[in-house]
């Protein structure tokens, strides 16, 4: 039986003539690579969804995620819950065409890992087996390490995801941010039981910031902060977000372009362009071909 495998057809986007500057010389990350940069050089890292996206990000990052906020930024959903193994699947797919030398970890949606160890291996390895990608995300401390535990030792390497986990955003009664001392010691217990169990990296989210100095030193994989302040050993952030392609906002966003302002003024131009009929012009019209 043949699993899908998109894995081993070249990418139009990774063109070995057509190396970006920023590319050169640069070694394709790995997970022990990764993990190694503990306390080192801050590791890079972004969302991304689309093989071009992918393509341009993999210039500068050292790790791409396809995260599950893809539900929210691309599809339009409320919420990550409604995300399936199927939307991460054909991301994965297309974020992968895209990268080359930095690492691609993809998200296991809710409900396709928490109910055992086994379901999660069933599911994880399909994302391996169908993307090539590198390794998965999981959200949960020490209720998943068991499921940690069971997927390194079978061949996946897990980044886990503590302090805000989204997937709980019901039981939280929104997405709400660790901030207060009496909450500390849970989301330590957490990224220390997800270490123990295994995972080489941890995505630590909404948290203050003594917070994330405390657990950076008290655990010894990198911790990736998003909402956690510049104390961990990387930081993330969503794509869209990043460069102004989302409405939302939240106060741990930076953006660092407006692209819903150039598409809207794009979006306007082309239409008044075609509204008064200054497009297409000869330049972009075809001319009988002469035999
Ligand atoms: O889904 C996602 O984009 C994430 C990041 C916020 C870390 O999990």
């Amino acid at each position: 039986m043949s699993t899908t495998s998109t894995t081993s057809k070249k990418s139009a986007l990774t063109d070995p003539e057509q190396v970006p500057e920023a590319k050169k010389g640069r070694k394709k990350m790995t997970v022990p690579a990764f993990s190694a940069r503990k306390g080192g050089a801050p590791l890079v890292c972004l969302t991304a969804y689309t093989a071009h996206v992918a393509h341009l990000v993999d210039e500068q990052a050292d790790m791409i995620l396809v995260g599950d906020s893809l539900g929210m930024v691309i599809h339009g959903m409320p919420n990550t819950l409604g995300v399936t193994l199927e939307h991460m699947i054909m991301h994965g797919q297309a974020v992968m065409r895209g990268a080359d030398k930095a690492l691609v970890v993809v998200d296991l949606p809710f409900g396709s890992f928490e109910e055992s160890p086994e379901i999660a291996f069933r599911n994880a390895s399909r994302v391996v087996k169908e993307t090539g990608c590198t390794a998965v995300k999981l959200e949960g401390g020490r209720e998943m390490a068991p499921t940690i535990r069971h997927l390194a030792a079978r061949g996946i390497p897990v980044m886990a995801h503590v302090g805000l986990m989204p997937q709980q955003m019901n039981t939280a009664g929104g997405f709400k941010a660790v901030r207060g001392e009496d909450m500390w010691d849970a989301v330590i217990a957490d990224a220390k039981a997800v270490e123990e169990a295994g995972a080489f990296s941890v995505v630590v989210e909404g948290v203050a910031e003594e917070l994330a100095a405390k657990l950076t030193t008290e655990v010894s994989i990198p911790t990736i902060g998003i909402g956690a302040s510049a104390q961990c050993d990387g930081q993330i952030l969503v794509f869209e977000d990043m460069i102004g392609l989302f409405p939302r906002v939240p106060t741990f966003v930076k953006r660092y372009g407006n692209m819903e302002e150039m598409m809207r003024d794009a979006i306007e131009r082309y239409a008044l362009e075609v509204r008064d009929r200054s497009f297409p012009t000869k330049d972009h019209t075809y001319s009988a071909k002469k035999e």
